[in-house]
């Protein structure tokens, strides 16, 4: 089952009378259950594909299809939907709200989806993420680690198809990020499809699959090499 399709997907962006092709023809597949890092240099447009794939942003040109819908010619309305109900996002910075509790943090995807989770999807999700015990304290209390937990139990909370995490181990030690890892191959494991843009290698070399990505364009680890 093919979560992600990217078939010759461009994007352009002009600047003044210059052209930038932060992505210039791009084509892979990501299934159900599958881990893939994205990696690049500076410039490489890892953001920009990442973007497009959050259905924050729309291609120039090519076919980009998540969980089988081509999104590609998708208005906003349309964008947001697919992207409520097909994934969920994890970042380097949490974005978790301080003062409230580790439980009213996972609730909040909620109140944008105006919808109520039962509390038993929600006390299930804390402990999958070993933070039962801790679901009444405010999140500022915690320590890094929990708080990328909590920030991918938020994530989960409306079971997506498909994880987009941002350099999710860019603030963490590495035994946490090891922990970070187990939980990500569990989820795969439920058929969740993973997708990581970093630039921690030894993340990298446990994902499924890398992509490596050079001046928008997919090249193979020994062309990558070439620019290290
Ligand atoms: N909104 C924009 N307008 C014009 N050019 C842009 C825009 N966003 C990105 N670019 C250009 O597109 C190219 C790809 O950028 P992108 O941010 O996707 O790279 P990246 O791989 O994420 O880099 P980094 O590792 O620094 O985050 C760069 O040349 C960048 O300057
Ligand atoms: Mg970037």
């Amino acid at each position: 089952m093919k979560i992600i399709e990217a078939i010759d997907l461009k994007k352009y962006y002009t600047r003044g009378i210059e052209t930038v092709k932060a992505l210039d023809g791009v084509n892979f597949e990501i299934s159900a259950g599958e881990i893939v890092a994205i990696v690049g240099p500076s410039g490489s447009g890892k953001t920009t594909l990442m973007n497009l794939i959050s259905c924050l942003d729309n291609a120039t040109q090519g076919v980009l299809k998540i969980n089988g819908t081509d999104v590609t010619h998708l208005k906003e309305a349309q964008l947001i939907k697919i992207r409520r109900e097909n994934i969920g996002f994890i970042f380097q910075q949490f974005y978790l709200i301080p003062t409230l509790t580790v439980k009213e943090n996972i609730e909040l995807p909620s109140i944008f989806a105006n919808k109520k989770f039962p509390a038993e999807i929600i006390n299930n999700t804390l402990k999958q993420l070993g933070l039962a015990g801790k679901e009444n304290l405010p999140v500022k209390m915690l320590n890094s680690g929990d708080k990328q937990r909590v920030s991918i139990a938020r994530a989960l909370i409306d079971s997506p198809r498909l994880i987009i995490a941002d350099e999710p181990t860019g603030k963490l030690e590495n035994k946490v990020r090891d922990e970070i890892l187990v939980i990500f191959k569990e989820l795969a494991k439920r058929g969740i499809a993973i997708f990581i843009a970093t630039h921690d290698l030894e993340l990298a070399a446990n994902a499924d699959r890398i992509i490596h990505l050079q001046d928008g364009k997919i090249v193979s680890k020994a062309e990558s090499d070439l620019y290290e």
